[in-house]
C-alpha cells in the first residue's frame, strides 16, 4: 500500500488524478475505470477532465463501472448514483454514456442485480483502475462494517451512520434510502489497481484503521492492505491519525524516477 500525504484537498485531487492517469496510460484508451460517488473524488475528476481537455490523457474508448447505487431511487433522481456519475464523471471526462455502468437499484430486479453487474464487469475484461473514497465508518463502496472481505456485488442495508452522513444530499434523513446495491470487497480487490482519495479530519480515524489497523471487516477499507497495487492519497488532516506519516512522506519524496508522478 502506497500512502501519499498532500498539503491540502486540491493537491489530493492533483496527485490522485496523476496516479490514475499514470495507471490508465499503461492500459491505453480502452481502459476500464471504476468510479466512486461522494465528495472525495470530485477534485480528482476535475483534474482528470483537465488532462483529457489538454490532450494528455486519452479516455476516448474508456468504459466505467460505478461502485454502487441506492435502491428505490429512480435513475432520474439527482441523488441517484446513476445521475451523479453522469454529472460528475461521464460528462466532464467525455465518456461514452453507453459505456458507463451503474448497478441496477430497481426494486423489481434486486435478486439478480448483483450477478448481472458482476457479469458486465467480467465481460468488459475487469476493472483496470478503481477510484475510491472512504466513508467515516471505513466503508468503501457501500460495504458497511462487518461486510464479508470476499463479498461480491449484492444488496446491502445502509447503517444509520451512513444515512446520517448522506442526509446532507437530501431534504431530510427520512428520504435517504435504506438499501443499496454495491460492489463487494472481493469485487473491488479484483480491480488491477486502486486509488483511494480522502481529505479532512472526519476521515482521520477511518484512514488510520484502513492503513495501520488490522485487516478486519469492521473497517472494510482495511481489505486494501491485501491489494497488490493500492495507492492512498490523503491530506494532512486525514493523515493526522497515522503513526507512520513521516515514513510515508519520506517514501514519496524519494520515489524512483519510473514511479514519479507527472504533476
Ligand atoms: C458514500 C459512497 C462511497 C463514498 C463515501 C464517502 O456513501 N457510497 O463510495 O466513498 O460514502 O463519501 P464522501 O466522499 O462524500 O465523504
Amino acid at each position: 500500500m502506497q500512502v501519499i500525504i498532500c498539503p491540502n484537498e486540491q493537491r489530493v485531487g492533483e496527485i490522485g488524478a496523476a496516479r490514475v492517469a499514470q495507471l490508465a496510460a499503461k492500459v491505453g484508451p480502452a481502459v476500464v475505470i471504476g468510479v466512486a460517488t461522494g465528495s472525495s473524488p470530485l477534485a480528482t475528476y476535475a483534474e482528470l477532465a483537465a488532462r483529457v481537455r489538454a490532450g494528455s490523457l486519452d479516455l476516448s474508448q474508456a468504459s466505467a463501472f460505478a461502485l454502487d447505487e441506492y435502491v428505490g431511487l429512480p435513475i432520474t433522481h439527482p441523488e441517484s448514483y446513476f445521475d451523479t456519475i453522469r454529472r460528475t464523471v461521464t460528462e466532464p471526462l467525455g465518456l461514452d454514456p453507453a459505456k458507463v455502468n451503474v448497478p441496477d437499484g430497481r426494486e423489481d430486479g434486486l435478486e439478480t442485480a448483483g450477478q448481472r453487474y458482476e457479469d458486465a464487469i467480467k465481460a468488459a475484461g475487469g476493472v483496470d483502475v478503481q477510484i475510491l473514497g472512504i466513508g467515516s465508518n471505513g466503508h468503501i463502496g457501500f460495504n458497511e462494517p462487518a461486510s464479508s472481505l470476499s463479498s461480491r456485488t449484492r444488496m446491502k442495508t445502509l447503517t444509520q451512520q451512513t444515512r446520517e452522513d448522506n442526509a446532507r444530499f437530501f431534504d431530510s434523513i427520512d428520504e435517504v434510502p435504506r438499501y443499496c446495491v454495491t460492489q463487494g470487497l472481493g469485487t473491488i480487490l479484483d480491480a488491477r489497481s486502486a486509488v483511494l482519495v480522502a481529505f479532512g479530519e472526519g476521515k482521520a480515524e477511518a484512514v488510520a484503521a484502513m492503513v495501520e489497523g488490522p485487516v478486519t471487516s469492521m473497517c472494510p477499507a482495511s481489505v486494501l492492505q491485501l491489494h497488490k497495487t493500492a495507492t492512498i492519497v490523503i491530506d494532512e488532516a486525514a493523515a493526522s491519525g497515522l503513526k507512520m506519516a513521516d515514513y510515508f512522506k519520506e517514501c514519496y519524496e524519494n520515489l524512483p524516477a519510473w514511479r514519479k508522478l507527472d504533476v
